[in-house]
């Protein structure tokens, strides 16, 4: 067991799919995660084919680039070639600690690993009725959930974090075809999660799914499948967690509406960008009292993990009797993930901590995207931009 930190950065991706030709290819990612993070996670899908020889040469990557403590689950691929006995003794080996319905403790924070299985979710769970082979479909996924409420129930640090190849709802894989949704995950698995008090929840398994989620009791769950991560923003491959205690810096601290104090992460050398859509995406903008403005402005800046500075003199609707505040970044932080400044004062584009309230709620004027839009739009602009 490593020794407690007062500070843990935690990195995690999924689905790295490692195969012959990948020779190489995940030095440079692997490299990057180990200068910034205390500790790596894999969500599945470390093979390709789940090969042994592909686990060696994985291995022996990892081995020359990571220094950091690894924990990995394994993934359905790992499954295929019928040797995920030999491919997690090779990991093993190599150092990484593969979790199995088992469970590590690395500086202060509690980790439980599952593989887990499919079977759709919410009212379209599988039920184990009618033939054997429909029953031993839903016994994988009731053993998988009874192996993770098992590891939870044993762990005692005050940081719990969980780990799945498959997702444990629905939100998480949402842009995958729906046809697809029963075998990428299963209600089944978020059972445990919502029993014990867990801290975060990373998963892999859904290229194509959405990055954020939550538990129906609100515990973040993280899609870091590694295309998903490439697709929302190709520059930032990294899903951190630093706990309540102190963000993963970079980001610039704002009052509320673009009352911008500081900005950082603004200096990308590339011009402005040419007028014209960059992105479409359901927005919450504006309200009765405060409408959206119309006109043209450009990007100033662009914070990612913005604090929030709360003054209750900025919002018409506020109790003047509240004092001001200031909220870390994080995942209650009300601008989310990433605030875009515009040219108009006090105004600005940013994500949000309630993804499902998007298109159906009222803002103070500003516009309000989920925090993986907000990110993917970031990503696309730069300061300059019309
Ligand atoms: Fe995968
Ligand atoms: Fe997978």
């Amino acid at each position: 067991m490593s020794p407690p930190k007062e500070r843990v950065r935690i990195a995690a991706i999924g689905d790295l799919h490692y195969a012959r030709p990948s020779r190489g290819s995940a030095q440079p990612l692997l490299a990057r995660i180990a200068d910034e993070a205390d500790i790596l996670l894999i969500c599945g899908d470390l093979t390709d084919y789940g090969l042994p020889e592909e686990a060696r040469l994985l291995a022996r990557e990892i081995s020359g680039a990571v220094k950091i403590p690894i924990v990995a689950v394994l993934g359905n691929h790992d499954y295929e070639a019928g040797a995920p006995g030999q491919v997690r003794e090779i990991l093993s080996d190599a150092g990484i600690v593969v979790l199995d319905g088992e469970t590590c403790e690395i500086h202060g924070v509690g980790f439980a690993g599952i593989k887990g299985f499919g079977g759709g979710f919410g009212r379209g769970t599988l039920g184990p009725w009618g033939e054997q082979t429909v029953k031993a479909f839903v016994r994988e996924a009731v053993d998988e959930a009874l192996k993770l409420e098992t590891a939870l129930a044993r762990l005692r640090a005050p940081h719990r974090v969980a780990l799945l190849h498959y997702a444990p709802i629905a939100a998480t894989v949402e842009g995958e075809p729906r046809e697809i949704f029963p075998f990428l995950g299963c209600s089944r698995l978020e059972e445990p999660l919502t029993r014990f008090p867990v801290t975060a929840v990373f998963h892999g398994h859904a290229h194509h799914g959405r990055p954020e989620g939550r538990t129906r009791n609100g515990v973040p769950v993280f899609n870091v499948s590694l295309s998903l991560m490439r697709a929302i923003d190709p520059a930032a491959v990294l899903q951190k967690l630093s706990g309540e205690k102190r963000g993963p810096g970079g980001g610039g601290i704002h009052d509320h509406a673009g009352r911008r104090r500081r900005t950082s992460r603004a200096g990308h050398s590339a011009g402005p960008r040419r007028a014209g859509i960059a992105a479409g995406a359901p927005v919450t903008s504006g309200s009765e009292f405060d409408p959206l403005p119309i006109g043209k402005w450009k990007v100033t800046g662009i914070a990612r993990r913005p604090a929030f500075h709360y003054n209750p003199d900025s919002f018409w609707d506020a109790d003047p009797s509240h004092a001001k505040a200031t909220i870390k970044p994080g995942s209650n932080n009300p601008v989310g993930s990433v605030w875009i400044d515009i040219s108009k004062p006090h105004y600005g584009l940013h994500g949000s901590p309630e993804p499902s309230r998007i298109g159906k709620s009222e803002s103070h004027g500003c516009v309000r995207l989920t925090n993986w839009d907000a990110l993917r739009l970031a990503a696309l602009v730069r300061p300059g931009t019309p």
